[in-house]
């Protein structure tokens, strides 16, 4: 089939025939969005079925729910759907040009370079270093005595992402690459999105401006050199014809790397300890499940055992399945489409939502509880359907770092869970935001103790 023509025409506004409502004039439904999510996906879905149309984030969309619905737009077999136009209102600022910012053949061709800095010879190198500088952050929080979760965790992914992506020791150079990377991402889901003096918006600029001159002035030592952190790994990148990246794309790919990787570790990791203190029983088969793998007491965690913690990814995939740090994934039409005998015209904003499916009580068994086991073979409940379960997404656009982001959660919880118990408070109970991602509005305070400390799951297991 020959390319789509990009779509580079206004929004489509005609879409009254789509059953749905728009809300508030200009705002739509913004804020009921931001308050409770799930509260209007159900509203919605209750009211007018599969396929709505509303507004929200000054944008009028149409939703397409269910797991029919995320296979149609995620394998996208007629190149129906532009993630680069879905994406850019809300990304093409302060990271552009990443892969989710480019269609059809011109992501493929990125997309086959980028690769390489994901095959199993570079995992091997980054799991050491994951191992170490994980390692080395655990033993601080020792010494912390009001810590929250959130904030820790995410110092400890930025730490960890200077070494792995950059090849950057902990140090000044670290700390201010950390700061001005930390500015542009949260520039990107600032309200206010015009550089105005003293906002989020124009710390973001600034931060990403740092970085592009950081990584300029790197590249010609990063370009022949032999290391092997993401960096000078995509520098030296090929596909199989020998195509490489330009200076330009390696800048833009790295910046967009950072932000994809960061936030969505910190809040699936989030939610993950969350569960796991809530629910003890499990914390303690997870940890047995790592002390069974017969390592020494001071042992990294070896890229070869990473296959053996089968119950940790069940957790895993069950936290990504109640908060997914990505709850809805935009596109834009690139042509009239029909689903489901409803006509949506080209150029419509659309989107389709893993944490309204993931929730569903028609495909999942109390889907509010924490119950890793139903990922298990016996139950299976993702197996009801190819794409039930889409934290990472699917097709073209699959999340390119979904092993990566495994492997740096089997490292961390093999740390933490061998070395470590984790409890909150009797009767705690953290409230989540949901939009943009999802973290605990408290920063979620939690208390870690050496094992063996005072343990009862130890004493009565
Ligand atoms: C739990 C962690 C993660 C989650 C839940 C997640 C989720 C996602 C999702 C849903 C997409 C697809 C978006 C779409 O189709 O529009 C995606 C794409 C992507 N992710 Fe991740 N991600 C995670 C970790 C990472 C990490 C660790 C990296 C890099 C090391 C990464 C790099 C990327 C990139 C580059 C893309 C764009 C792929 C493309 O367009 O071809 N992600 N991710």
């Amino acid at each position: 089939m020959a390319p789509a023509k990009m779509a580079t025409a206004k929004d489509a506004t005609n879409l009254d025939h789509i059953p749905g409502e728009y809300g508030l004039p200009i705002l739509g439904k913004t804020l009921e969005l931001l308050k409770d999510p799930k509260k209007v996906s159900d509203y919605m879905y209750k009211t007018y079925g599969p396929i709505y149309r509303s507004s929200a984030f000054f944008q009028k969309s149409v939703s397409l729910i269910g797991p029919e619905a995320n296979e149609f737009v995620l394998m996208d077999r007629e190149r129906n759907f532009s993630s680069k136009h879905g994406w850019s209102p809300f990304l093409d600022k302060l990271f552009p040009n990443g892969l989710m910012l480019r269609d059809f053949d011109n992501h493929k061709a990125h997309r086959r370079i980028m690769q390489v800095a994901f095959k199993t010879s570079a995992m091997k190198t980054y799991v050491s270093h994951l191992n170490s500088g994980i390692l080395d952050s655990l033993k601080k929080w020792e010494s912390i005595d009001d810590l929250h979760f959130y904030p820790a965790i995410k110092d400890l992914t930025l730490n960890t992402a200077a070494s792995v992506f950059f090849g950057v020791p902990l140090g000044p150079e670290a700390d201010k690459l950390n700061k001005a990377f930390m500015d542009s991402v949260q520039a990107a889901v600032a309200v206010i999105r015009y550089p105005l003096p003293g906002t989020k918006f124009r710390r973001g600029i600034k931060g990403r401006e740092f970085i592009v001159n950081y990584l300029r002035d790197q590249l010609p030592q990063r370009r022949g050199s032999d290391a092997k952190d993401m960096f000078t790994v995509l520098c030296n990148a090929t596909d199989e014809d020998g195509n490489g990246y330009t200076d330009d794309d390696i800048i833009d790919h790295m910046n967009f790397l950072m932000m994809a990787a960061h936030d969505t570790l910190t809040s699936s990791f989030t939610t993950l300890i969350y569960h796991l203190a809530l629910n003890p029983e499990w914390q303690q088969t997870l940890r047995r499940e790592c002390q069974n793998l017969g390592l020494g007491p001071q042992d990294d965690l070896p890229y070869e055992k990473l296959d053996d913690l089968e119950m940790i990814e069940w957790a895993f995939k069950e936290a990504l399945r109640l908060n997914p740090p990505v709850p809805s994934i935009p596109r834009r039409t690139t042509r009239e489409v029909v689903f489901k005998g409803v006509t949506i015209p080209a150029n419509t904003p659309i989107n389709i939502s893993p944490g309204f499916t993931q929730k569903m009580e028609e495909i999942w068994t109390n889907p509010e509880n924490f119950e890793p086991d139903r990922f298990s073979e016996q139950r299976g409940e993702d197996k009801k359907h190819r794409f039930a379960w889409i934290p990472f997404g699917g097709g073209a656009h699959m999340c390119i770092g979904l092993h990566f982001a495994y492997m740096q959660m089997k490292v961390f919880m093999y740390h933490l869970l061998t070395k470590y118990e984790f409890t909150v408070e009797d009767g705690y109970e953290a409230e989540f935001q949901i939009m943009p991602i999802p973290k605990p509005k408290d920063g979620l305070p939690i208390s870690i103790r050496p094992l063996g400390e005072t343990s009862p799951i130890e004493e009565t297991a």
